[in-house]
């Protein structure tokens, strides 16, 4: 995370997504350094993926799963969304999402960085600035209203590769004990792959985000994310490669999408 200006990732993924026209609101968000190469990077779709392996197509995949996944949740009785390491997600105005209280949750630059891009939109979320790795960002949304037993929907998208396997077992643990009336967690993780040369070349990948200042630290199995979600209590529902999503184009197919659930535990 680069101290002041925001997280660089979140806003390169509002760039791969206003690159295949999937946000309206995504130019607003990528900020002043990247803004004048959006319309070369929109013409260069097809070889920015080739070059980044599939990225580009894997992160729009990801966001149009979790997108249809998350309105089934609040069809199905989700009666709040928290955002987990929200970035620059435009879905509080893009998605009808029925009313239920949007809770945006992010490290503290990053937040001041999209309420800053923000400016002049309705506000339709609840900001909730959180340093994962310094506070308890359960804690944080209680304050800010969150209630705990009421169904909610997480989405954490695109920030478990970030973090160490202790982090995510804490997270994991932290949605639970924050969905007691029930609820989902949709998340991606980037999964180990079984080809020697594509591990290689990621590896160069992942040093180059370590450049950027946020180092990849878990990349799982598949058994060793459903281990770590069963390890919270949570109940793995579905997974499956952002390539196996419709219209998902060349994406990457190591990364991967996952829905867990939380059984209620006061109704
Ligand atoms: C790759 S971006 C994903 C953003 C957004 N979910 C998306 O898919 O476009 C990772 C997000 O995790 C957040 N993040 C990383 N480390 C964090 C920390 N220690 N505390 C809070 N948020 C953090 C970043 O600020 C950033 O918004």
């Amino acid at each position: 995370m680069r101290s002041g200006r925001g997280s660089l990732t979140a806003r390169l993924t509002a760039a791969c997504r206003h690159m295949g026209d999937a946000d309206p609101y995504a130019a607003r968000f990528v900020g002043p350094g990247l803004r004048p190469i959006l319309p070369l990077a929109r013409r260069l779709d097809g070889p920015l993926n080739a070059l980044t392996l599939g990225l580009v197509h894997a992160v729009r995949a990801r966001h149009a799963w979790i997108d249809a996944q998350l309105q089934r949740a609040v069809g199905q009785g989700a009666r709040q969304v928290v955002l987990l390491g929200a970035g620059f997600d435009s879905r509080p105005w893009r998605l009808p999402l029925g009313g239920v209280p949007v809770f945006t949750c992010d490290h503290p630059d990053t937040a001041a960085a999209r309420r800053a891009a923000a400016h002049g939109l309705p506000p339709r979320s609840v900001d909730v600035p959180v340093d994962f790795a310094r506070a308890d960002f359960a804690q944080a949304l209680l304050d800010a209203g969150f209630a705990p037993d009421r169904p909610a929907v997480f989405v954490w998208e695109g920030v478990s590769m970030y973090l160490s396997p202790a982090a995510v077992a804490q997270t994991f643990a932290r949605v639970r004990a924050l969905s007691g009336g029930g609820g989902w967690l949709l998340f991606d993780a980037w999964c180990s792959t079984p080809s020697p040369l594509r591990a290689g070349l990621e590896r160069v990948g992942m040093r180059g985000l370590g450049w950027l200042g946020e180092p990849m630290g878990w990349t799982p199995t598949i058994a060793a994310v459903q281990a770590a979600v069963e390890g919270a209590g949570l109940t793995l529902a579905a997974h499956l490669s952002a390539r196996a999503v419709a219209g998902a184009g060349r994406a990457h197919a190591g990364l991967r999408l996952f829905e867990a659930v939380a059984p209620a535990l006061t109704r």
